[in-house]
Formats: structure tokens, C-alpha cells, sequence
């Protein structure tokens, strides 16, 4: 039943807008277009971090784990998006599939993901371009008590994303190449600077994390099978893959494309998975070298890829790789943005937030109100919090939501057998059983302290559910 409403209303929406979308893409232009949504912070700081703080050289084989869920679940992605191709991506599949309250949940859970995601990019953003102008890291790194670089690239983002300027799809693609550029340009150079004995032992022996650690600062997984917290080892390594996973998110927003690729039985796959590997393969590569060029221990966290270059004597192409970071982090920053404003708008259309929130702006056509809300919060988190404590609990929304799309797979092939998928996910509920399972997996190797911030956001959603959402929304409002 809510499968109708919802399809029914997306052809609506198309036909209101004067211009029925056309299907133009081919799978070529899916990958530019993913590529130039996922390669972000996640390769030009996360990989730096997270081999300094969890798994030293091992962070490659954590980027490869990352890899292969990201891709679990873009195949579930991709059956969904193509069956149910419209805008608000897993948002609207939990809606049709498992009903109001998963759709709440998932669209609470993906306002997590982009503002947190907004605010660890502005974050990175500020750091290159402190590496690049030489600016105080006092306001513009990591350890800045309020980080002035972040939360004016927001500002100004938020202004440009409320007027609706679109980047035009000639800046999105030199922007992608200026970051595949950046990427084949560390690697062809660096490896030339590789010093194998940084590389070993490859997987550095657990140690106890300094002052102990305590049981919130130690992955729920070790304390579920009451393993004494450590930091490298094997359990680094996959806290690790846990945190860099953020380096994958973000080829969801391909799924909302669903409706404009010429041939959908084949291009979304191409697309989501062909980018999803050209990122892994990138990804693998930069953080091997990057390993291999200074040992883990002295990696820098604001800027590490330019500053590796800098320590062995490239200063240039440290100033090469700032300047690729700080323009290919402003696209991903953008489409972050944007999606914010259009998943609070898919809410407040519902009646689950204010209706106010589900209304365009007159003459800009943007979700003005919901883009500036969700500029001032991210800004605000991104002046004040460091970069690992978001980047966590980007991946737990992140990893949630898509537990949610790979049930849903089975799910709606009950409910809705009829609906014509041309795309399917192979062997379900096998694969989509998998998929939930490693997200899960890799949702319990990250900390206490992480689960329990999640937690409180799903309770604070709860209540505003319970409050507000479950009386205001259309279909409450209907059934009344
Ligand atoms: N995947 C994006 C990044 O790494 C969000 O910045």
C-alpha cells in the first residue's frame, strides 16, 4: 500500500517539475560522477590517522576490508534504487518496505551520516589549506580550539547551496580529475620514496593502549568477547576498517540516479561498483605508499599526505596534493550539503519534521530552511570537535542505514513481487544476508563511547518520533 503512495507521488513530483527525467547517463558517467562523490577526507587524512592511531601499514588491508562491504552493499543499493527509483534513496526503500517508523529511523540515521560527514570534510578541508597558506594550526588543524577554516567553508558552501548554483557538470568533472590526478601523482612519486622497513612487520603487534585504555575507548567487540583493549594487531586493523569505511560513503547518492541511466539493468551496477573500485584501488595504493614513505608513528593528522611529501624533500608536490585536497574536498562537501537539505526536505514533505522544512524557497527552488539548519549545526560541530570523534560516528549511520537497505531487498521481493527489478541482487537472501551481517560486524568494532553517542541520537530521534513525526505525518494523517 505505501508502495503506490510512493511511486505514485514520484511520478508526481517528476511531472510537476515540467521535466520528466531523462535517461542520459551511461555507466561511464556513473563512475566520474561516483568518484567524484566518495575520494574525500577519508584518503587525505583518515588513511594518515588511522595508520598513526589503530593499524600502522596494516590501514591498506582495513581500506580493502572497507572495500569489499561498501560493495556488498552497493549491490543491494542497486536492486532497490532500480526498483523503487525515487529521490530519498534508502529513506524512501525503508518507507516502502518495512514502513513508517524504519523510515524515520533511517532518515535520522542519514542526517547523522551527511552533517557529521559535512563537518569531518570542512574539518580536513581547513587542515590542507592551513598546509597550503602556511596558516596558524592554532585555528585551521586539528588541534585548533575552534576551527575558524571550517566553519567558514561551510558558511560560504551554505549561502551558495541555499541559492541554488549549480556546479556545472564541467567543473564536477575537473574536479574529479584534478583528485584522480592528485591520487596517480602520489603513487607514481611516492613509491620512489617507499622504505620497506617502515612496511615491517606489516601488521604491527597489538599493544595496551596508552594510559590502559578503558573499556568506552575499546571496540564493543573485544568487550563482548572480553578481549583486553588494544591498539594495532589485528583488532586494529579492523577498528580501522570500521573508521576508514567513511572513505567509501557517499556512492549512495548514485542510487538516487536510478531513474536517469540509459540502461538500468546494467548501468547502475557498472556504476556504483566500477566507481566503488576505482576508489579501492586508489585508496589501497595511496595508503601503501603513504606507510611506506614515513613510518606510522610519525604521520602527520591534519595534513599527512603533503606533509609526507614535504619530510623527504617534495615540498611541491606537498603543495600539489594541498591544493588537489582543497578543491576536490569542496565537491564532496557540496553534494554533503545538498543531500542534507534534500532528505529534511523528503522528511518535512512526509509531515515527519515541520512542514515548514518540506517547502522549497519561491524563487531559488532550494530547500533553503533545511540547508541553513543543517549548515549552522555542522558548523558549529566541525569549529569544536576533532576529526576521529566524528569520523566514527559517520560510519556507525552510515553502516546502520545500510543494514536497513539489505533487509529491505528481501523484503519488498516478498511484499512486492510484482514490481519490475531491473536489477537484482544475485543469490538473496543470501548476499543481502551477508551484507547486513559484515556491516554489523564492522559496526562492533567500534567503540563503546561511539555506540553509546549513536544511541542517543536514535533515542533523541525516538522522541521527536514519538512527539511530533508519528501525529504530523501523511499517512497519520490519512488513516485519521
Ligand atoms: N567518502 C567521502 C570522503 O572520504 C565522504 O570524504
Amino acid at each position: 500500500m505505501p508502495v503506490e503512495r510512493i511511486l505514485a507521488r514520484s511520478r508526481s513530483d517528476a511531472d510537476d517539475s515540467g521535466s520528466p527525467l531523462k535517461r542520459t547517463l551511461r555507466a561511464r558517467d556513473m563512475v566520474g560522477f561516483g568518484v567524484g562523490i566518495i575520494i574525500g577526507t577519508g584518503i587525505f587524512t583518515l588513511a594518515g590517522v588511522e595508520a598513526k592511531e589503530h593499524a600502522g601499514p596494516a590501514v591498506t588491508l582495513s581500506f580493502l576490508i572497507g572495500a569489499v562491504v561498501a560493495g556488498l552493499a552497493a549491490v543491494c543499493y542497486a536492486e532497490l534504487a532500480s526498483s523503487v527509483p525515487t529521490a530519498g534513496s534508502a529513506y524512501t526503500y525503508a518507507f516502502t518496505t518495512l514502513g513508517e517508523v524504519f523510515a524515520w529511523i533511517i532518515g535520522w540515521d542519514l542526517l547523522l551520516e551527511f552533517g557529521l560527514g559535512l563537518a569531518v570534510v570542512s574539518r580536513s578541508w581547513s587542515g590542507y589549506l592551513a598546509e597550503l597558506f602556511g596558516l596558524p594550526t592554532a585555528w585551521f588543524g586539528e588541534d585548533a580550539t575552534v576551527n575558524i577554516g571550517a566553519v567558514a567553508i561551510i558558511a560560504i558552501l551554505t549561502v551558495v547551496a541555499v541559492a541554488g548554483i549549480r556546479e556545472s557538470s564541467r567543473l564536477t568533472n575537473l574536479l574529479v580529475l584534478v583528485k584522480l590526478a592528485v591520487c596517480l601523482l602520489i603513487v607514481a612519486v611516492g613509491v620512489f620514496y617507499v622504505n620497506p622497513d617502515n612496511l615491517t612487520p606489516f601488521v604491527p603487534p597489538a599493544q595496551p593502549p596508552e594510559g590502559g585504555g578503558s573499556v568506552f575507548t575499546q571496540p564493543v567487540v573485544s568487550g563482548v568477547f572480553g578481549l583486553e583493549p588494544t591498539v594495532y594487531g589485528v583488532g586494529g586493523m579492523l577498528t580501522a576498517a570500521a573508521i576508514v569505511f567513511f572513505a567509501y560513503t557517499g556512492f549512495e547518492a548514485l542510487a538516487n540516479l536510478g531513474e536517469e541511466v540509459r540502461r538500468p539493468d546494467r548501468d547502475l551496477k557498472i556504476g556504483l561498483l566500477g566507481a566503488l573500485g576505482v576508489c579501492a584501488l586508489l585508496y589501497i595504493a595511496v595508503s601503501l605508499v603513504l606507510t611506506g614513505m614515513v613510518p606510522f608513528t610519525e604521520l602527520d593528522t591534519g595534513a599527512p599526505l603533503a606533509v609526507a611529501f614535504a619530510d623527504v624533500g617534495l615540498p611541491w608536490i606537498g603543495m600539489l596534493i594541498s591544493i588537489g585536497a582543497v578543491t576536490g574536498l569542496t565537491s564532496v562537501m557540496m553534494v554533503e550539503l545538498v543531500t542534507i537539505g534534500r532528505i529534511g526536505f523528503a522528511m518535512g514533505r512526509d509531515g515527519l519534521l515541520p512542514r515548514a522544512i518540506g517547502t522549497a524557497h519561491p524563487r531559488w527552488g532550494t530547500p533553503h530552511r533545511m540547508t541553513i539548519i543543517g549548515g549552522v549545526v555542522c558548523a558549529l560541530i566541525a569549529a569544536f570537535t576533532p576529526i576521529t570523534a566524528l569520523a566514527d560516528m559517520v560510519s556507525i549511520g552510515a553502516l546502520s542505514a545500510m543494514i536497513i537497505v539489505a533487509v529491505a531487498v528481501p523484503v519488498l521481493r516478498r511484499t512486492r513481487p510484482d514490481l519490475k527489478r531491473p536489477f537484482t541482487v544475485p543469490f538473496s537472501p543470501v548476499i543481502p544476508a551477508i551484507t547486513a551481517l559484515a556491516c554489523l560486524y564492522m559496526m562492533l568494532n567500534l567503540n563503546l563511547d561511539t555506540w553509546i553517542r549513536f544511541v542517543g541520537w536514535l533515542a533523541i530521534g525516538m522522541l521527536v518520533y514519538v512527539f511530533y513525526g508519528r501525529k504530523h505525518s501523511f499517512l497519520a494523517r490519512e488513516s485519521a
